[in-house]
């Protein structure tokens, strides 16, 4: 096992959410000694995260590099879970049994037919279905649902238990979580933080998430563009198993997904709002939540409510993350992950520390926003 100074390790990761812990993660299998900074890890967006490894289901057709790297991402997630668990011993209740797209109406019916052109295109598995075939698969759909969509490759994982083994892994690993807060990036050089303690690395992550662009010290030009994108999501006690596989459709026109957990839960998501830096929790977010989601499974107002949050998501202007270096020598990003964090993981933590693809990384360079970079 590295062993060095938490203070000067070769990777500072400022951020413990699932990109963060990840990239510190994928470091120490690497034989880099790290540190991660972070008050409260995986307590962000991870913690609000449905966990939907759904690269197709995620992207419109317009945005091909997202779903490129969504793709790529979505094919590392098998080696990334199975890694994970036995290096912490832990659960992530990571599952592969698809996505089910459902249509209610025409409009609904012919993006799925698009939706099969492009999937066959790039040589995906998936089921198209009738609306009986859906409700067989998923007896408590509604009775208005007139067809369905099983993309087969689709996963998803809990990112509370992903971000737990993670932890889990580098304390193994002998990685150090430091509990204390960024007061200031001190570029190339590392971070000074609350309290006055300094850090320094050789290379310095930023993974804060929404948070990125603000941290003080980050020089004008570097400092990511990204914004929070609020999402609210539900989670209700489901013991008798409505679903069986993540099912999502269009309802009033806003995109709404109910994610059943292992342990008898199901996530409802996720509202999507620009209002800056607010995580509180609204009644006419939980509201347009379940009005959308008893559309498509009537069953779920029966359920009891086990949870409510808010989290920022990381937007960016061309919703690519920002992934590696960055201008000043020895700070890098990995950030401006959006709605696909979780999905995300494993190839950011490849593309910061291992061989990651070229294109992938020059479409997620961080200096793409800057015209002299
Ligand atoms: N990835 C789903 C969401 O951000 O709501």
């Amino acid at each position: 096992m590295p062993s060095s100074s938490p203070r000067s390790p070769d990777v500072l990761v400022l951020g413990g959410g699932i990109i963060g812990l990840s990239a510190a993660w994928r470091a120490a299998r690497r034989g880099l000694t790290a540190t991660v900074v972070d008050p409260d890890p995986g307590r962000g967006a991870t913690h609000a995260a449905a966990g939907m490894l759904a690269p197709v289901s995620e992207v419109t057709y317009t945005e091909e590099p997202l779903l490129r790297l969504g793709l790529a991402s979505l094919a590392l997630w098998p080696a990334f879970a199975a890694e994970l668990s036995a290096d912490s011993g832990h659960n992530l209740d990571y599952r592969t049994d698809g996505t089910l797209d459902v249509a209610f109406g025409a409009d609904d019916m012919a993006a799925l037919d698009d939706l099969s052109v492009f999937l066959d295109k790039l040589g995906l598995p998936f089921d198209r279905l009738t609306g009986r075939e859906c409700r067989r698969m998923e007896p408590m759909l509604a009775p208005s649902v007139r067809g369905g969509l099983l993309a087969r490759g689709d996963a998803w994982v809990d990112p509370r238990r992903a971000a737990a083994a993670l932890l889990a892994a580098l304390d193994r690993h002998g990685v150090p979580v430091l509990r204390r807060r960024a007061a200031e990036v001190l570029p190339g050089e590392g971070v000074r933080l609350s309290g006055g303690d300094v850090l320094t690395a050789s290379r310095t992550v930023i993974a804060c998430g929404a948070w990125s662009g603000s941290l003080p010290g980050l020089p004008p030009g570097v400092a990511p563009p990204v914004r929070p994108v609020k999402g609210q999501i539900m989670r209700l006690r489901d013991p008798s198993r409505l679903l069986t596989h993540t099912v999502r459709g269009t309802v009033h026109g806003s995109s709404v997904y109910l994610v059943p957990r292992g342990d008898g839960e199901v996530v409802l998501g996720a509202t999507q709002e620009e209002m800056g830096f607010d995580t509180r929790v609204t009644a006419g977010g939980l509201w347009e939540l379940l009005r959308d989601a008893r559309e498509l499974v009537p069953g779920v107002t029966e359920l009891e409510v086990a949870d409510t949050v808010a989290g920022l998501r990381p937007g960016t202007p061309d919703n690519l993350p920002l992934i590696g270096p960055t201008a000043v020598p020895g700070l890098h990003m990995a950030t401006g992950h959006h709605r696909g964090g979780v999905l995300l993981a494993p190839l950011t933590a490849d593309l910061l520390f291992g061989d990651g693809d070229k294109g992938l990384a020059l479409a997620c360079s961080p200096r793409r926003f800057k015209e002299d970079a």
